[in-house]
């Protein structure tokens, strides 16, 4: 299972990949302009800072809606760094442009999944990651974990390529059940993946541990 982390926060960024299992970032437009982001330049030049930092997997969204647009602001993405995989809506023209984008041989990752048929899509025109939302299903009181589960299942009927990445993580529950479910990616803030760390049998079991040496060589 490959963890990338959603936000474009150059230190969290580092921060996950410096505990050594971080395999990916994952950012949306909301995500750059919570870190004041703006203007073309300043957006290349801060994913060329993210790829800089991890090792692959950088997702890097469209603001385009149209697919001439789509297609126009993949390949400047992509040309930033070949860690890029460009993110692009589930809307009608978004799938012509996974399918475009995919035979120019651009990774993509189709983004604000919310249903099995949307998932489908995405695979048939060859998106290399479909993210569906879980934490945003969740919101609206539908189970987010039984779409991934669908979505694992549909793929592995029919083999499909495309990795399909848990996003709108909210907590570690919503990871470890990614995990038994089977998801290949999940991606989330870095809290959830330091919380993992986390539990007071740990703690109380390093604290006897270390006493009971300091005991002995007193
Ligand atoms: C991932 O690609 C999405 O941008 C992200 O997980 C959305 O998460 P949110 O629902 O917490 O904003």
């Amino acid at each position: 299972m490959k963890f990338f982390i959603d936000t474009a926060n150059l230190d969290d960024i580092r921060e996950a990949h410096d505990l050594g299992v971080l395999d990916g970032v994952t950012t949306n437009p909301s995500l750059m302009a919570k870190e004041g982001i703006k203007g073309q330049e300043n957006v290349i030049a801060h994913y060329k800072a993210i790829c800089d930092i991890v090792e692959n997997n950088v997702s890097a969204e469209v603001i385009s809606t149209d697919f001439e647009g789509m297609i126009r602001e993949g390949l400047e993405l992509a040309k930033i760094d070949d860690k890029i995989v460009v993110k692009i809506p589930m809307i009608r023209d978004g799938v012509k442009a996974l399918k475009y984008l995919t035979n120019e041989g651009i990774r993509t990752n189709c983004t604000l999944v919310f249903s099995p048929g949307q998932a489908l899509l995405a695979a048939k025109a060859g998106a290399s990651y479909v993210s569906p939302f879980i934490g945003r299903l969740d919101d609206i009181s539908t189970d987010g974990l039984e779409l991934i589960a669908q979505i694992v299942h549909i793929y592995q009927n029919y083999g499909f390529g495309t990795e399909v990445l848990a996003a709108s993580i909210r907590h570690t529950m919503h990871l470890i059940q990614c995990a038994e479910i089977g998801a290949d990616v999940v991606t989330c803030p870095l809290n959830v993946i330091t919380s993992l760390l986390n539990h007071p049998l740990t703690d109380q079991g390093l604290e006897k541990f270390l006493a009971d040496h300091k005991k002995a060589n007193s």
